[in-house]
């Protein structure tokens, strides 16, 4: 049993571009010995490791699961292990075993144990080529034509079941691509706009999986943060939706954030050579309608493209600068 007033917080995939990070803001809140990371496989990397306990789970082995929730005392899960959609579509087997199987897992481990609350992310991913491409509408088409869409769209519909069918507490956004200076992402179709910063600050040029013109909607990681735990703290009596909200910080293609790096490094050059991934952008909005996210919630981003862009580089470069990139 969890300590009465305290929340016990399990983080799966921990070792993530957003469970890396969102781990050490939830430590930072909440205490480290409350707040335990959870990973696959991936070794932490010693901030994680040293600031609270970290255990090793296969979301797709409920007893994995089962076993440290009780360990914990776990009222409280982010549940953030998932395969993303490039990795999705040259793996769909594995793709559907990690997103549907494990969010089972994770729910009915958590129905069990009358959990406190839940978070399940899902994506962009969610909508597809029918799905009107600019100000995506909160209530829309929803026919994703990749295995990670389809997965988020019957995880966004499993989340909410559980929500009314046993009243566990399953709260949810569709995340835009996520920006981030601290943990690479891994197999997504919006790593590009990542990568571009890493390889911008070390070597002054980039190659672009996706063509110059591909608008999809992106967010920076504080932003990314900002919203996970607000919804988590939000009052349930003001939630109208659950586990499906929109979320928006800003939209650009390659070729509008190569301009914005190059205010700040004008030599750097990005070159185009757009590959399967570029099917997979092209069935994903540009711009979302966030507006059920800002009146039932109070969400508004802090971050804008020309803050994103100064603020990557100058952290980025300062690792360069120390040789830690
Ligand atoms: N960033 C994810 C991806 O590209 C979208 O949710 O797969």
């Amino acid at each position: 049993m969890s300590k009465i007033g305290t929340k016990i917080i399990l983080v799966t995939g921990a070792c993530g571009q957003i469970g890396s990070e969102l781990t050490l803001a939830l430590r930072a809140q909440y205490g480290g010995d409350n707040v335990v990371a959870t990973g696959h496989r991936t070794e932490p990397d010693p901030e994680l490791r040293d600031s609270g306990p970290f255990a090793f789970i296969d979301v797709s082995r409920r007893e994995t699961i089962e076993s440290v929730v009780d360990r914990y005392g776990v009222d409280t899960i982010y549940h953030m292990a998932a395969i993303l959609s490039a990795t999705g579509e040259q793996k769909p087997q594995l793709a559907w075993d990690v997103n549907i199987n494990g969010l089972y897992n994770v729910l009915e481990v958590a129905r069990e144990r009358q959990m406190v609350r839940l978070f399940c992310p899902s994506s962009i991913a969610a909508f597809g080529p029918e799905t009107p491409r600019d100000n995506t509408p909160q209530e829309t088409i929803l026919r994703p034509k990749t295995m990670y869409g389809v997965t988020k769209v019957a995880g966004e519909l499993l989340c909410d079941y559980y929500f009314h069918r046993f009243g566990l507490d399953v709260r949810g956004v569709r995340y835009p691509g996520i920006i981030s200076s601290e943990t690479l992402p891994g197999g997504g179709t919006t790593d590009y706009a990542v990568e571009i910063f890493y390889e911008a600050t070390k070597h002054g040029r980039y190659t672009c999986f996706l063509r110059e013109d591909t608008v999809l909607p992106m967010m920076y990681m504080p932003d990314c943060i900002k919203a996970t735990i607000d919804l988590m703290d939000a009052d349930l009596a003001q939630l109208k939706h659950h586990s499906d909200f929109n979320l928006a910080a800003f939209s650009f293609s390659p070729v509008e954030l190569v301009a914005e790096i190059q205010k700040h490094i004008p030599d750097f050059v990005c070159e185009y050579e757009p590959d399967f991934r570029q099917e997979i952008a092209d069935s994903w909005p540009r711009t979302i309608d966030d507006s059920a996210a800002r009146e039932e919630w109070g969400w508004e981003p802090d971050y804008d493209l020309p803050a994103m862009v100064a603020d990557m580089l100058e952290k980025l470069g300062q690792r360069h600068a120390e040789g830690r990139l």
